[in-house]
């Protein structure tokens, strides 16, 4: 009998008690399929080399990647990095390494596109000073006048990248009849076309939205994109929405705006430290709506997630690539080709 597959889950995914984080990632799929196996490892961040010697693929929450986690043995084949930010994972050295970077848009594209709708719809509703005034009694009641939300017709929706999730909030927005702009160094321009979407230069998205959105992903380019020269060229109306990476956001610029009200108000589902400080001075402001970088957490989300990084790993394990690679480089080398050549002589279907 042929050694088994075998796949390991970031030591993340469980509890400290052992019971699972996310009860409805389907694991039945490597459970069912013949001679693999899977194990969860304890909980070490970043994952240790020493951790994975034995697997052929890790599927990875939010724990990190580094060089040193890679064992000299080559055998690890693919990481499933259950998301699509990858900023937690060394690329060039998983490359460098024959190792395939599969993520999982398919999962991801709706949850988070409908999170940044719900901070724009919570942000121009007013939705927590109502929350707040409502609980006050006669004396909320009495200054609801005060707070007039903001109708979204013909007002303007900017998003800095139309990648994956960009795309799709511009097409669940739609019903909304908002004027829709983005910036992105290499945005699809018919895609964006067909979407009734403006590109423009990225300080145009700055001046001209109501609501600004991030949906990039964090690079050494993107970090502190959003700065206090660009804030500063938001109107006073405007909000910012960051559900993409906390550091490309400048945290203390952002959070002088809204302490200056120099802009209307933010919505965050990420930051430049997570958790934040306790006496992170953003967390006293009444202006912005903060999220634990899980404001997309849904079951249909996870769900999502796990089998396609699922259908990734089975799919190394078949002797065919994972459908969303990032380095794609590496499925073009010989030593990627023998290393499929010999799980199919491994596993013959
Ligand atoms: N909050 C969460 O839980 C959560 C969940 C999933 C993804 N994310 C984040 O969202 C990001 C976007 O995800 P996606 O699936 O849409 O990725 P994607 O790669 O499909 O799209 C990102 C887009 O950003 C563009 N881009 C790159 N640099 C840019 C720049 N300087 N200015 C403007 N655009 C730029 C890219 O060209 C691309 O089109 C991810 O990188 C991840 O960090 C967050």
């Amino acid at each position: 009998m042929n050694a088994p597959f075998r796949v390991a889950l970031s030591g993340d995914f469980r509890k400290a008690d052992g019971s699972p984080v996310y009860p409805d990632f389907d694991l039945e799929p490597l459970r069912k399929a013949p001679n693999v196996e899977f194990a969860y490892l304890e909980p070490r961040n970043p994952v240790e080399a020493g951790q994975i010697e034995d697997f052929d693929a890790l599927i990875l929450l939010g724990h990190r990647f580094t060089k040193d986690s890679i064992h000299p043995n080559g055998r690890l084949a693919v990481v499933a990095r259950f998301g699509v930010g990858y900023d937690t994972v060394d690329v060039e050295a998983c490359t460098k390494a024959g190792i395939a970077l599969a993520i999982t848009p398919d999962g991801v594209r709706r949850p988070v596109a409908v999170s940044i709708i719900t901070f724009i719809l919570a942000l121009s509703g007013k939705l927590m000073m109502k929350d707040r005034l409502t609980r006050e009694g006669a004396a909320g009641f009495a200054r609801r006048g005060d707070h007039m939300g903001l109708g979204l017709v013909g007002r303007t929706l900017g998003s800095i990248g139309i990648g994956n999730i960009g795309a799709e909030l511009f097409r669940l927005i739609k019903p909304f009849e908002m004027k829709l702009i983005a910036h992105d160094p290499v945005a699809d321009k018919k895609l964006a076309g067909g979407l009734g979407v403006e590109l423009v230069q990225l300080e145009d998205v700055f001046r001209r939205s109501d609501f600004v959105s991030v949906s990039c992903p964090l690079t050494p380019q993107t970090r502190h994109l959003v700065n206090a020269g660009r804030l500063a060229l938001m109107k006073p109306t405007a909000y910012l929405i960051n559900t993409a990476r906390g550091p490309i956001v400048d945290q203390n610029a952002l959070t002088k705006a809204l302490e200056e009200r120099r802009i209307a108000g933010a919505g965050l589902d990420v930051l430049e430290k997570e958790p934040p400080d306790a006496d992170d001075p953003i967390l006293k402001l009444d202006n912005v709506i903060l999220a634990p970088h899980a404001l997309c957490w849904t079951d249909q989300c996870f769900a999502g997630n796990g089998a396609a990084d699922v259908r990734a790993v089975l799919d190394v394990r078949n002797g065919r690539e994972p459908r969303v690679v990032v380095n794609r480089e590496v499925l073009e080398t010989a030593a990627w080709k023998n290393r499929l050549a010999g799980f199919r002589k491994r596993f013959p279907a």
